[in-house]
Formats: structure tokens, C-alpha cells, sequence
């Protein structure tokens, strides 16, 4: 076995059978169709990426799915992230922190602990984002979900070019 493989069979035995479960067979991957709550969070460190769409009814989070670029640690705990706040209310999803994903799962190898706050950030974007356009809704200064996003979409284009301006 080369180097690199013995590498990667050791991190991959690291982690438990619950973890490996979640990274062998991810529940909840891909998007949610006419979905009204988005995130999407990278983790500069190690450019691991994590989205998550959802759909909330009555302020329950009615459906959830994810998409990851990342290693088995950002796989099995984004899984138990859509797990955790499926069926559940915003309120609850809000209070999930990165420590109760790594207690759901029994435990991740020391060095994978800031994985789990990947999926956990981008539940909290998503329901921000869910939130902010109920409230622009609400008042008037949106009237469809797209038009919310082709606002945001602008913005974010403003802030970049800004952001470049600065440079
Ligand atoms: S190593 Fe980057 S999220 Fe796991």
C-alpha cells in the first residue's frame, strides 16, 4: 500500500460505525424542488463546501436536502444535520450547534470536529435566508421568491465588485 492509501485507509477507520453509516449512505443528498430557504457555507481551511436547501411550512422545516464537496466527515455530518432539523421547528434547527451533531454521532477523530459545523452553519443560512424573505414578502419590497432572488443574487454581485474596487 502506497503512502497516501495507508493514509486514507487510516482516516476513514477513525471514525465510528454510526459515521461511516451516514458517509456510506448519505441521507437527504441533493435539492429541494420550489424550495424557500437556501445556504451554502465553505470552510476556508480546506475549501470543503456545504449547501443546504429547504422548505419550511408553518415555520417546520418540511423538507431538507444537502450537497457537499468535502471529505467523509462533512458527508456523515451534514446527513445527520438533515436528520436532525427534518420535521422539525425553525426554532429548534436555529438552537442545533456543531457539539450536537458530534454527540448524535458518538463521537468524530479529534481532527474532524470542525466538520460538523459546516452543515450546521449552512442549516442556520438557509433559515436566514428563508426568514429575510418572508419578512421582505411581509412588507411589501418582494412580491415572489424569485424576485427575492435575483435581489440577493444583485447584491452580492454589488458587494463583490466592491469588494474588487477595494482591492
Ligand atoms: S476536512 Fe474540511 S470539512 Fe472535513
Amino acid at each position: 500500500m502506497t503512502k497516501v492509501l495507508r493514509g486514507v485507509a487510516m482516516s476513514v477507520l477513525e471514525y465510528n460505525e454510526l459515521t461511516m453509516d451516514h458517509f456510506q449512505n448519505p441521507r437527504n443528498v441533493g435539492v429541494v424542488k420550489n424550495g424557500n430557504g437556501y445556504g451554502k457555507i465553505g470552510e476556508p481551511g480546506c475549501g470543503d463546501i456545504c449547501e443546504i436547501t429547504l422548505c419550511v411550512e408553518n415555520d417546520i422545516i418540511e423538507d431538507i436536502k444537502f450537497r457537499v464537496y468535502g471529505c467523509a466527515g462533512a458527508i456523515a455530518t451534514s446527513s445527520v444535520v438533515t436528520e436532525m432539523a427534518k420535521g422539525k421547528s425553525i426554532d429548534y434547527a436555529l438552537q442545533l450547534t456543531d457539539d450536537d451533531v458530534v454527540e448524535y454521532l458518538g463521537g468524530l477523530p479529534e481532527g474532524k470536529k470542525h466538520c460538523s459545523l459546516l452543515a450546521v452553519q449552512a442549516l442556520h443560512q438557509a433559515i436566514y435566508d428563508y426568514l429575510l424573505n418572508k419578512r421582505l414578502e411581509k412588507e411589501g419590497k418582494v412580491n415572489t421568491r424569485s424576485h427575492f432572488d435575483r435581489l440577493a443574487d444583485e447584491t452580492l454581485q454589488e458587494i463583490l465588485q466592491r469588494a474588487k474596487q477595494n482591492k
